[in-house]
């Protein structure tokens, strides 16, 4: 089983939520499946672009224009997403890592996805076929920390919307939420419990996880 994390957080272990609930997540999905692919793309390592015009003609004009021809420049714009794309072509499982700023998602973690969900690349797009993915994620485990509380459903919360609409696009509709909420002190006094729930229940999104019936399994 290959596994592509993708952890949008500037801040040590010690001191992020989000990157306590992967260490519990992946701590236990190795120890049940140690043969797991695990690979690590921390964002604010390597930082992904923003979405430029180069990149944009590179990966839309030949979708109108089959005959498209692109220029050098508009070439190497598409080398970070072609990159990032053959990492997330090859995962079973995408794990996402980020905390909820604004309401949403850490520009960092939306440059990446801005990347990434590119035709050609990620998906192929046809007015005869529509959207067709090119990948074989089938599931997404979202790993978030909010200072607030959001019940389900909440307008205020663009973080998980986004997660479920942009890969719901590409035909990811398989998205486990770990959610460790309430996380503001002033405002929480229990907000060590409620760490500790989120911890729990990463812990057991990881055993579903090892349970996933992958290619090679099916195929072993
Ligand atoms: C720039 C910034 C924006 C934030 N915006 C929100 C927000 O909109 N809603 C919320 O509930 N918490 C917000 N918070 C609080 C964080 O979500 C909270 O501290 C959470 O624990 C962060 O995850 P981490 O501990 O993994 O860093 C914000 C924090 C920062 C630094």
């Amino acid at each position: 089983m290959n596994v592509l994390h993708v952890c949008a957080n500037p801040k040590p272990t010690e001191e992020s939520v989000s990157k306590q609930l992967a260490a519990a997540f992946f701590g236990k999905l190795i120890e049940l499946k140690p043969e797991v692919e695990l690979v690590n793309v921390d964002l604010y390592d390597e930082k992904p672009p923003y979405y430029s015009y180069e990149l944009f003609k590179r990966a839309w004009y030949p979708v109108f224009d089959e005959g498209y021809e692109p220029s050098k420049v508009e070439q190497m714009a598409m080398n970070y997403a072609a990159k990032q794309a053959e990492l997330f072509n090859a995962a079973d499982v995408l794990v996402l890592t980020t905390p909820m700023w604004n309401f949403a998602l850490p520009a960092i973690m939306k440059a990446w996805i801005d990347q990434i969900l590119c035709p050609g690349l990620t998906f192929s797009i046809s007015k005869e076929e529509g959207v067709k993915p090119l990948h074989k994620v089938k599931s997404i485990v979202l790993l978030v920390a909010s200072g607030g509380i959001y019940k389900e459903g909440d307008e205020r919360d663009a973080l998980s919307r986004q997660v479920r609409a942009a890969f719901g696009f590409v035909g990811i509709d398989d998205i486990e939420v770990v959610w460790a909420e309430g996380q503001n002190p002033l405002f929480f006094d229990n907000h060590e419990e409620k760490k500790a729930l989120a911890i729990e229940a990463a812990a057991e999104i990881a055993e579903d996880i090892a349970e996933l019936e992958t290619d090679e399994a099916v195929a072993g």
